[in-house]
C-alpha cells in the first residue's frame, strides 16, 4: 500500500474548512476570509522572492504613522492585503500598520451581513531585514464585529482575548503559515510552490512548559532596561548547573515573525520590553502583540507585558505599543516572578 499521505495532501483551505465545519453555526465566512488572506500571503511571497530582481527593495520615499521610512515592500504588501481582504466580502473594517486611519470597506464591497469581521494586520514585519534577505513576514488578527456593529474602532479597541483567529506567514527558507482559530489549536502549513498550495506540515503545534534554553532580545538596548529585565536576563547568562556554567543560548533575528516562530518550535523566551528609550515598548498591540500572544497561548505558551497578560490589554489607540515577553510557560512565569519582586 503506497503512503497515501503523499497523494492525499491536506491543504490549508481543506483543513480550515473541515475545522470550521466542526462548528454547527459555521457559515463558511471565516473560512473564505482565511482563504483570501492565504492568497495575499502567496502573492507577497512571490514579490519578496523576486524583490532584488525587480527593484522592489529599498525605500518607498514615504514615512508611515509610526515615523518609519516605508520600504517599497511595506507599501506593496499593504496594497495586496487591503485588496485581498476587501475582495473577500467578509471584512467590514481593517487596521494596518501602514495606514494611520482605520479602513472602512464600502457597502458595495461587502457581502451584506456576511461582512462581519474586522482584520488587523502588519503587512510586512521585519522590514529592516528585506535588503539582507533575512526572514520577514506578515502578521494578522481577526475580530468578529460586536453585535449590531457595522464596523467602528470599538470593534478593534478591545482585548486580544476576543479575537476569533490570528496567524502569521513567514517568508523564510520556506514560506510557512501558522494559524489558530482558538480552542487550544495551532497548525502550521508550508507553501508548495509547485502547486501553489499551503500544505499542513505542523499539525497541532504545542509548546512544552520548558523547551530549548534560548533567550531572544535586542541586547543593544540593555543600557535602557529596567531592573527586572537586567536581573532576569543576567540570571540566564550566568546560569550554572552543578557549579558549572550552563547559560541560555542567544538568538535574535530582528524580525518578530522569525523570532516568534523559532520560539514556538524550539522553546525559550522572546522579548521586546518597554524600557527607558521606548517607554511603551516598540511592538504594536493590535497587529503584532495580540496575534502572536493569541497563537502562543493556544499552543500552550504564555505572553505578558511583565506584569499583565498581553491578551487582557485594552488598547485605546489603533497603533498603541506595548512591551512584550512571550514563549515557554515556565520561562515566562519566571520572568513575571522577577517583575513581581520589583513591583
Ligand atoms: P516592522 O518591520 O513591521 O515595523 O516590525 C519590526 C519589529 C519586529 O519585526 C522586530 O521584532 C523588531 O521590530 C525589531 O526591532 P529592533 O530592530 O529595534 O530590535
Ligand atoms: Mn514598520
Ligand atoms: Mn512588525
Ligand atoms: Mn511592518
Amino acid at each position: 500500500m503506497s503512503d497515501h499521505t503523499k497523494t492525499d495532501l491536506v491543504t490549508l483551505s481543506r483543513h480550515v474548512l473541515a475545522d470550521q465545519q466542526a462548528h454547527p453555526a459555521a457559515s463558511g465566512d471565516l473560512t473564505l476570509l482565511l482563504v483570501s488572506i492565504q492568497l495575499g500571503c502567496k502573492f507577497v511571497a512571490t514579490c519578496v522572492r523576486k524583490a532584488g530582481i525587480v527593484n522592489l527593495t529599498g525605500l518607498a520615499g514615504e514615512t508611515n504613522v509610526q515615523g518609519e521610512d516605508q520600504k517599497k515592500l511595506d507599501v506593496l504588501a499593504n496594497e495586496i492585503f487591503v485588496n485581498s481582504l476587501r475582495s473577500s466580502g467578509k471584512v467590514a473594517i481593517m487596521v494596518s500598520e501602514e495606514d494611520e486611519d482605520m479602513i472602512v470597506v464600502s457597502d458595495t464591497d461587502r457581502d451584506g451581513d456576511h461582512a462581519s469581521y474586522a482584520v488587523v494586520f502588519d503587512p510586512l514585519d521585519g522590514s529592516s531585514n528585506i535588503e539582507a534577505g533575512v526572514s520577514i513576514g506578515t502578521i494578522f488578527g481577526i475580530y468578529k464585529l460586536l453585535p449590531g456593529s457595522k464596523g467602528t474602532t470599538a470593534d478593534v479597541l478591545r482585548p486580544g482575548r476576543e479575537m476569533v483567529a490570528a496567524g502569521y506567514c513567514m517568508y523564510g527558507s520556506s514560506t510557512t503559515m501558522v494559524l489558530s482559530t482558538g480552542g487550544g489549536k495551532v497548525h502550521g502549513y508550508t507553501l508548495d510552490t509547485t502547486i501553489g498550495e499551503f500544505i499542513l506540515t505542523h499539525p497541532d503545534l504545542r509548546m512544552a512548559p520548558r523547551g530549548k534554553l534560548i533567550y531572544s532580545i535586542n541586547e543593544g538596548n540593555s543600557v535602557y532596561w529596567d531592573d527586572a529585565c537586567v536581573e532576569y536576563f543576567g540570571a540566564l547568562k550566568s546560569r550554572t548547573v552543578d557549579g558549572k556554567p550552563a547559560p541560555y543560548g542567544a538568538r535574535y533575528v530582528g524580525s518578530m515573525v522569525a523570532d516568534v516562530h523559532r520560539t514556538i518550535l524550539y522553546g525559550g523566551i522572546f522579548a521586546y520590553p518597554a524600557d527607558k528609550k521606548s517607554k511603551s515598548g516598540k511592538l504594536r498591540v493590535l497587529y503584532e502583540c495580540f496575534p502572536m500572544a493569541f497563537i502562543v497561548e493556544n499552543a500552550g505558551g504564555r505572553a505578558t507585558t511583565g506584569t499583565k497578560r498581553i491578551l487582557d490589554l485594552e488598547p485605546t489607540k489603533l497603533h498603541e505599543r506595548s512591551g512584550i515577553f512571550l514563549g515557554s510557560a515556565d520561562d515566562v512565569a519566571e520572568l513575571e516572578a522577577v517583575y513581581a519582586k520589583h513591583a
